[in-house]
C-alpha cells in the first residue's frame, strides 16, 4: 500500500479538510445526500486524524458541507448546460472534488489555491488538457492571465469569501467582474449570526486558531448587490429544503430553522456586461 501523504498546512489551509471529510463521510450513511468517490479516495490517502474531525464537528455542520456541494453542483451543471465549453475557476479549491462530479467533457476547469495547498493537491490530482491547477491568491491578479476564457466564465468559491474582510470581498468581486466581463459567481455566505456560530462550533471546536475565524457576514444580500450596479442576483439556494428530504427529521428541522434565519446559503450572481 502507498505511504500516506503527510499534511503541513496553516490552520486556515487546514479548514479545507473539514468539507473534504464531510463529503467523504456522507457515503457511509444509509441514504447519502451525495456520493463523492474522489473525496473518499483523498481521505484514504492522507495522513490525518479524520476521526478527530468526526469527534469535534456537529452532524449539522457535516450535512451543511455536503448540501453546499449539492447546491454548487446544481449551479455549475446549469451553467455548463448553457455553456458546454465554458470556463469554471474554482477559487480556494482546497481538496474540492466538484470537477469529478460535474465534468461534462467540454468544460475548461481551473483549481486555484495558495502554494502549500496546491503542492498537496498535486500529490492527489493530476492536471489534464481541460483541467489545470493555479498557484495564487484570490486577492491578487497575477494569475488572471493563466485563465483561458471559453464560452463564459463561472467563479466558484465554496467556504472561502467569509474568511476575508468585507472590503477585500468587494474589491475581489469587482476586479473579477472588470477582468472577466459578464462572468458569474457562485459562493456561500453566512449571516453575522452564522459567522459567530461557525467560529464557535466549527473553528474553536475543531481546535483551529483565531486566524481561521470567519470575518465577513452578510446581513442582507441587497448589501452585496449594492456594491456594484453590474451585480445581479440569479438565485439564492438554501440547503435544507427538497435536497434534504432523506435527513432524520430532527436534523432537517434544525437545518430548516437555520435556512429561515439565512444562517448560511449559496448565492448565484451574474455581473452584467457594460452596455
Ligand atoms: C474551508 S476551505 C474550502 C476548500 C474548498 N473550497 C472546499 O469547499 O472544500 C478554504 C480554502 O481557501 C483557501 N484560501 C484561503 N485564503 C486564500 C487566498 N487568499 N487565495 C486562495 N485560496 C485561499 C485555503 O487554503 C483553503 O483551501
Amino acid at each position: 500500500m502507498a505511504a500516506k501523504i503527510p499534511i503541513a498546512l496553516s490552520d486556515v489551509q487546514n479548514t479545507m479538510l473539514l468539507p473534504l471529510w464531510g463529503r467523504a463521510f456522507e457515503a457511509t450513511k444509509p441514504e447519502p445526500l451525495l456520493v463523492d468517490p474522489a473525496a473518499i479516495a483523498m481521505v484514504d490517502r492522507l495522513d490525518y486524524d479524520f476521526a478527530a474531525v468526526r469527534a469535534t464537528q456537529a452532524p449539522i455542520s457535516q450535512v451543511a458541507w455536503v448540501l453546499r456541494a449539492v447546491c454548487i453542483d446544481e449551479v455549475v451543471t446549469a451553467f455548463l448546460t448553457e455553456h458546454p465549453r465554458g470556463t469554471v475557476v474554482n477559487l480556494g479549491c482546497g481538496l474540492d472534488t466538484t470537477f469529478e462530479r460535474v465534468d461534462n467533457g467540454g468544460v475548461r476547469w481551473y483549481d486555484l489555491d495558495l502554494e502549500p495547498v496546491i503542492a498537496l493537491r498535486r500529490q492527489l490530482v493530476q492536471d489534464s488538457p481541460r483541467r489545470s491547477m493555479i498557484t495564487g491568491s484570490v486577492l491578487d491578479t497575477d494569475w488572471f492571465a493563466q485563465v483561458e476564457v471559453g464560452e463564459g466564465v463561472l467563479f466558484v468559491a465554496a467556504g472561502l469569501l467569509y474568511y476575508f474582510e468585507p472590503e477585500q470581498v468587494e474589491a475581489t468581486l469587482k476586479r473579477l467582474a472588470d477582468e472577466f466581463a459578464g462572468c458569474e459567481f457562485v459562493f456561500d455566505v453566512a449571516s453575522p449570526f452564522g459567522v459567530a456560530v461557525s467560529n464557535k462550533k466549527v473553528i474553536d471546536a475543531g481546535g483551529l486558531d483565531e486566524r481561521s475565524y470567519l470575518r465577513w457576514g452578510v446581513a442582507d444580500i441587497s448589501d452585496l448587490l449594492a456594491w456594484d450596479d453590474r451585480f445581479e442576483l440569479v438565485d439564492t439556494l438554501y440547503y435544507f429544503g427538497d435536497r434534504a428530504e432523506s435527513l432524520p427529521p430532527e436534523l432537517r428541522a434544525m437545518g430548516q430553522a437555520a435556512d429561515s434565519k439565512q444562517v448560511q446559503y449559496v448565492v448565484h450572481l451574474r455581473s452584467r456586461r457594460p452596455s
